[in-house]
């Protein structure tokens, strides 16, 4: 069904405009869960193709996290732990016989501890992913401290699982209201009035790097569903190119005005087009608001602050790492070399269906063997290019003292 021609039409009509957006935006979902069963949309393959993986066991959702399966700092973290929840609903289930770390509270505390570790490891830079196995092992060490038997313990974990994923639309929206209104209030112009706010986005946090609505991309569509859009840009992001398959799909399907630029182009686009801001989302915020996200970012911030763009980051409290003092302790992941020298990442070497087909290709674009290959995943945007860090709490902007105190906002 196409949806473009209603969506246009109910501008006028907010009640079908909400139903039809909520429409659209399901056909955007990252995870889709019930009871004990996990599918995730296998991202390496969009937007050409839809291809639904089912998710059965830890080591599943470990490597999906890992080859990019999924991505995108809250989602990673939602399906972690939805996977627990998974893991113990069915051991749970099992009866005949049980499994052994159903033995005693002791032996499942031990099995779940090892089963977070190792989800923990499956990408490094994303803090959420750590923060949702943190949240977990809280839950089992108070479970298991207030005497509960083995099933409520277990119990206990599957319902916090469960939540991790639930509670990230509600915080997406209240974030992106946030940013929104006060970028409106920011920039004059903005607001209802003249031709609307066009903000330059990086990467892809829409609903498919989060359990849904996104985090800057959600920013971006809380202007365009309240009229304050001009136009989104976005970069192609490469070598994964989050901006120009998934960003891309997603605000098409919106049916949001948007444009794609390369990533060399932003300087261009800065220099001949009025951009009124840059959101971006974040894999960590340290403590001094330094913040690691999608390479490229920190070009489009040093950029930004060149032409006296506001640059905002959008987060969820789960990004925002306190332990970590400043940018410099905020651990980087770099990817196989490869993945820079393909178009389509981690499908190189393609992989061949039972028919034998290679639909998926990937595509070299370098010589084979290259040694000299640099494939960091994030960059990180030092606070001084940040104008404002907003969470689903509020909007963080730097005092007298030219630093930000996160500390109304986490
Ligand atoms: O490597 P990815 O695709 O997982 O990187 C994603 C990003 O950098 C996003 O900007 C970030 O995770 C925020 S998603 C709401």
């Amino acid at each position: 069904m196409c949806l473009g021609p209603l969506i246009r039409v109910c501008y006028t009509l907010p009640c079908q405009c909400h139903r039809l957006h909520k429409m659209a935006a399901e056909s955007l979902t990252s995870i889709k869960s019930s009871d004990d069963n996990i599918q995730i949309v296998n991202q390496l393959l969009l937007p050409h193709t839809t291809e639904w993986l089912e998710i059965d066991t830890i080591e599943q959702a470990h490597d999906a996290i890992k080859t990019m399966k999924i991505r995108g700092a809250p989602a990673i973290a939602s399906l972690a732990a939805l996977s627990v929840s998974q893991h113990l609903t069915r051991a749970l289930r099992a009866a005949d016989p049980p499994p052994e770390f159903l033995s005693s509270p002791e032996s499942l505390a031990a099995h779940v501890s090892t089963i977070l570790d190792f989800l923990f490891t499956a990408r490094p830079t994303a803090v959420n992913l750590g923060a949702a196995t943190r949240r977990l092992s809280r839950t089992l060490q108070s479970s298991v401290k207030a005497g509960k038997d083995v099933r409520a313990i277990a119990e206990d974990l599957i319902g916090d699982g469960r939540l991790v994923a639930a509670e990230d639309v509600g915080r997406n929206k209240a974030m992106a209201k946030w940013g929104g209104d006060w970028l409106a209030e920011q920039v004059k112009g903005g607001g209802g009035s003249g031709d609307g706010l066009n903000v330059l986005t990086v990467c892809n946090t829409g609903s498919l790097a989060t359990s849904g609505y996104g985090t800057a991309l959600g920013l971006i569509t809380y202007l365009h569903e309240t009229g304050k859009l001009g136009r989104a840009y976005y970069t192609q992001t490469a070598p994964y190119h989050q901006g120009s398959r998934l960003t891309a799909l997603e605000l098409k399907t919106l049916q949001i005005p948007s444009t794609m630029i390369v990533d060399t182009m932003v300087g261009s686009l800065f220099q001949h087009h009025r951009i009124h801001a840059v959101a971006v989302g974040a894999d960590r915020i340290a403590a001094n608001g330094d913040t690691a996200n999608k390479i490229g970012t920190y070009n489009a911030a040093v950029l930004a602050a060149r032409h006296n763009i506001p640059f905002i980051v959008v987060a969820p409290v789960t990004t925002v790492d306190l332990d970590v003092a400043d940018g410099s302790g905020i651990p980087i992941e770099h990817r196989p070399p490869l993945e820079a020298c393909v178009v389509r990442g981690a499908l190189y070497p393609p992989s061949v269906d039972a028919q034998g087909n290679r639909a998926q290709a990937a595509v070299m674009i370098t010589p084979e063997g290259l040694d000299g290959i640099y494939n960091p995943s994030f960059d990180v945007t030092p606070a001084e290019l940040i104008t404002a860090i907003v969470t689903e709490k509020g909007v963080a902007v730097k005092g007298s003292d030219g630093k930000f105190d996160l500390s109304n906002v986490v």
